[in-house]
């Protein structure tokens, strides 16, 4: 179950209008074609893990332990501090979670409900109590500022939550996690990796920006979330109708309408916080999560379904009585 959740997000904050001085591009355009407002982006001479540990110390203060509590540490991203080591291992570190292995695991936007199936299944099979399980991405290090398709559309953040054993009433019902390698192409960063290391021609070309072919990731991103949630709820036995709370991957309002008008959900059971963060890639999920539960949304018993797609292509649900 989960015993705790924080987040964290940069005091720096770019808007559409922000935006309408630097590409060719204006705030109409942007909110009507993904529902974003704003994002928030980390300040210079900061990294992922700076922020991964802010968010982390919130949810383990939250789950009312000590960082010495924590067996494990999964973060999930694809903006990590360097190409290694983990990201993971300094947050581990930054925390003093001394007793805790720590790792990093790679499946963009899926990258946390990715994470909690894995803590999850640490924990039922008694290998480790208590699981920190972390999203944290500076997407605005990766982007093309130059590129008006890619970098209006994301952010940075980090969320984080605290996974141990259920009390028999609260945990995690179901979790389904798939990938299909055939749709690497649609969504990915070609250079600086073995395939093409960074060089003076890669960084010409701009192959360490963020590349993303739009149109074809919404196809498929409806088409996978919407199969997502439904093996989701066919695995704990549950129709739509027992859903509490939809938090879905905050990418584009209009994929998120999509899914939760084919699951025949109603707008007050959708979180969305997309407006203000735009897309944080694996932070998504637990940065919703947290606001959902400061705003009093996620209240003991209620039943929330996550569900999320990234680049990989990778899907991912989980449902969860809190
Ligand atoms: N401002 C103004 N015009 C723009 C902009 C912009 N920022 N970007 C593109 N356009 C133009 C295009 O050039 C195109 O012009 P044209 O018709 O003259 O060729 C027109 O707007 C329409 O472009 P489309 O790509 O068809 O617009 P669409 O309605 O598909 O919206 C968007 C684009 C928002 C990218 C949408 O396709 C989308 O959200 N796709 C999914 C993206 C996503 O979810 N990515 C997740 C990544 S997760 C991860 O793993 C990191």
């Amino acid at each position: 179950m989960i015993l705790g959740i924080g987040s964290a997000a940069p005091d720096k904050v770019l808007t559409n209008f922000d935006l309408e001085k630097m590409v060719d591009t204006s705030d109409q355009w942007i909110r009507e074609r993904s529902g974003i407002e704003r994002r928030h982006i980390l300040e210079d001479g900061k990294a992922n893990s700076d922020m991964a540990t802010k968010a982390a110390r919130n949810a383990i203060s939250h789950a009312k332990l000590k960082p010495k509590d924590i067996d494990c540490i999964i973060l999930a991203t694809i903006s990590p501090d360097m190409l290694f080591p983990a990201t993971a291992c300094k947050v581990q570190d930054n925390l003093g979670a001394t007793h805790a292995v720590a790792f990093d695991i790679s499946a963009a936007c899926s990258g946390f409900i990715y994470a909690l199936h894995m803590a999850d299944s640490f924990i039922t099979s008694q290998v480790y109590r208590h699981v920190l399980i972390i999203g944290s991405e500076v997407l605005s290090r990766f982007v093309d500022w130059e590129d008006r398709t890619t970098c209006v559309l994301f952010g940075d953040g980090a969320g984080a939550a605290v996974i141990g054993p259920s009390d028999g009433e609260r945990g995690i019902l179901s979790s389904f996690i798939r990938s299909d390698g055939k749709l690497t192409d649609l969504l990915c960063t070609p250079g600086g990796g073995s395939l093409h290391p960074a060089s003076i021609d890669t960084i010409n070309q701009g192959m360490h920006f963020l590349k993303m072919m739009g149109r074809e990731v919404f196809k498929h991103a409806v088409r996978t979330m919407v199969d997502a949630a439904r093996h989701g709820l066919d695995l704990a036995g549950f129709h739509s109708d027992d859903i509490d709370l939809l938090i879905t991957h905050q990418a584009n309002i209009r994929i998120i309408h999509a899914v939760a008008s084919r699951l025949k959900l109603p707008d007050e059971k959708v979180f969305v916080n997309l407006q203000e963060y735009g897309n944080t890639s694996a932070a998504s999920i637990p940065l919703a999560m947290d606001q959902a539960k400061n705003e009093g949304r996620l209240k003991a018993g209620d039943h929330c379904l996550l569900v999320a797609f990234g680049g990989g292509f990778t899907w991912a649900s989980s449902l969860i009585r809190f």
